[in-house]
């Protein structure tokens, strides 16, 4: 293996010539943050200490879905966050985005505060500002109390709505006067297709015939009861924070969705205009009502009666109710006009939308991304052209591969170089991007297959008792990145 620092060398002098040349630190905003993140699931651990209880992910990943691994030990940053922020310290991250878990703070999703749960996100907190770094906080990241689904169906009912509200205001009163960036749901548009069409997050449901051992849902209709109560709780919490302390806290709420990239497979008008489907369904389906207080006209022709629709009240009240868009972003996919699927009686996700996708032109699924930067540079594109000026983060991007102990992460230097610089390119063509968050920080626990699937700038010692953690070669380069905050020219 050559070493790390000869290979930092090679790589930077290599993908510079690669992509177009060199850019610094110092070639974005000054205002503009670099961070990574993680979320409460993927990283805490201590599932059953100081009285939290079981999310809807615990029973998920206890199910067997990520092959049996659970979160329940995950990179313990419940008890390792000191060290962990040390070492982001030594990388000069200028931000960190985390997720709090609502079953740690609020046991059963209602009732009393668990003081250990605020103890622990307040040392959480408050670790990070005394070392300058800013917090930006999610209040659900697929983790909802699983006493809330046992109760009344969690996100299939409007009784969530109450609920997030008062969860959502007590993290704005214990925590708002150290966070100012919050963002309610991650990836509100995976969440519902994920865990109510596919089954392939949490809470497992799907009806159509399932490579993942999920259950009892009704695929044609859930996604869209989910994706409308998620812009309903949102908008709810964003108008309380309004009211209750945006002139005292003076903080910003967010949205947050997944988008990959959508390129047309053939050049025919079919193919073209099903990937514009694609981007209202992907895109515009959550984040229209946010701008413009409605659905796209593609989504409500497509769905028909099964998409629900917004009292005017409730489209006044979700209209504008966003401060910023966060963008998980991560591959490009190939769009293909698929108009038969519109006859199958049961339908799902990409049967609404008409398309079929593929991975790639070539090989099927790519055991890790191909690397194609101008991805994000067309969603930050695409969002500009869609919702006008408004700030946009982006909130998670990296580099898939197996976790097989290697620190020599290449392809993950070459993907962040890449990626960073089609960023630039689209903030130089008027992009208001104001954030990057490289996913992930550390190889904790992954949504998609429990410990196997490593996106991480340390490598995490799952044999050892002390979880130790080892930088890759990916946090050499962030971190020499991040230390060049004087422009180059
Ligand atoms: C999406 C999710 O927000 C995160 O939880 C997951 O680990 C990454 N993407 C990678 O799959």
């Amino acid at each position: 293996q050559p070493s790390a620092f000869l290979s930092l060398l090679f790589l930077l002098a290599a993908s510079e010539a690669a992509h177009g040349g060199d850019y610094s630190r110092a070639d974005f905003p000054a205002d503009f943050v670099f961070g990574s993140g993680t979320s409460a699931y993927q990283y805490e651990g201590a599932a059953f200490e100081d009285g939290r209880t079981p999310s809807i992910w615990d029973t998920y990943a206890y199910s067997g879905h990520s092959g049996g691994a659970t979160g329940d030990v995950a990179c313990d940053g419940y008890h390792k966050y000191k060290e962990d922020i040390g070492l982001m310290l030594d990388m000069h991250l200028e931000a960190f985005r985390l997720s709090i878990s609502w079953s740690r703070l609020i046991p059963n999703g209602r009732g009393p505060i668990n003081p250990k749960g605020l103890e622990y996100y307040n040392n959480l907190i408050d670790e990070l500002i005394s070392h300058g770094i800013q917090p930006h906080v999610t209040l659900h990241h697929m983790d909802l109390p699983q006493a809330l689904d046992d109760e009344y169906g969690g996100w299939l009912s409007r009784k969530i709505v109450k609920d997030f509200v008062v969860y959502a205001d007590t993290c704005f009163r214990e925590f708002g006067d150290r966070v100012l960036y919050w963002t309610t749901i991650n990836e509100a548009n995976i969440f519902s297709v994920g865990g109510y069409d596919e089954g392939s997050s949490p809470p497992g449901h799907c009806s159509l015939p399932v490579q993942n051992n999920c259950s009892k849902g009704n695929s044609s209709i859930e996604p869209y009861i989910v994706g409308h109560n998620i812009l309903l709780a949102h908008s709810a919490a964003v108008k309380l924070y309004k009211k209750k302390y945006k002139s005292t806290q003076n903080g910003f709420v967010g949205f947050n969705i997944y988008s990959f990239w959508f390129v047309p497979y053939t050049n025919s008008t079919e193919d073209v205009i099903a990937t514009q489907r694609a981007k209202d369904f992907y895109i515009g389906w959550l984040v229209d009502p946010l701008i413009y207080g409605d659905y796209p006209e593609s989504v409500k022709k497509n769905v028909g009666k099964r998409l629900p629709a917004f009292t005017k009240y409730e489209s006044e009240q979700i209209k504008g109710s966003i401060d910023f868009i966060g963008v998980n972003h991560y591959t490009t996919l190939y769009i293909k006009d698929n108009p038969g699927n519109l006859q199958i009686d049961n339908r799902d996700f990409d049967t609404d939308i008409a398309i079929e996708i593929k991975y790639s032109q070539g090989k099927e699924i790519p055991d890790q991304y191909p690397i194609m930067p101008q991805g994000l540079y067309g969603v930050l594109e695409y969002l500009k052209q869609a919702y006008g000026d408004i700030p946009v983060y982006v909130h998670e991007n990296g580099q898939v591969a197996q976790r097989n102990g290697t620190l020599y992460d290449k392809s993950r230097v070459e993907y962040m170089h890449a990626y960073i610089g089609s960023m630039l390119d689209a903030i130089r063509n008027g992009s208001n991007t104001r954030g990057y968050f490289h996913w992930t920080f550390l190889d904790c626990f992954e949504l998609l297959g429990g410990y196997w699937p490593s996106f991480g700038l340390y490598y995490v010692d799952l044999d050892d008792k002390n979880l130790t953690r080892y930088p890759k070669l990916s946090a050499h380069w962030y971190s020499n990145f991040l230390k060049r905050k004087i422009a180059s020219s």
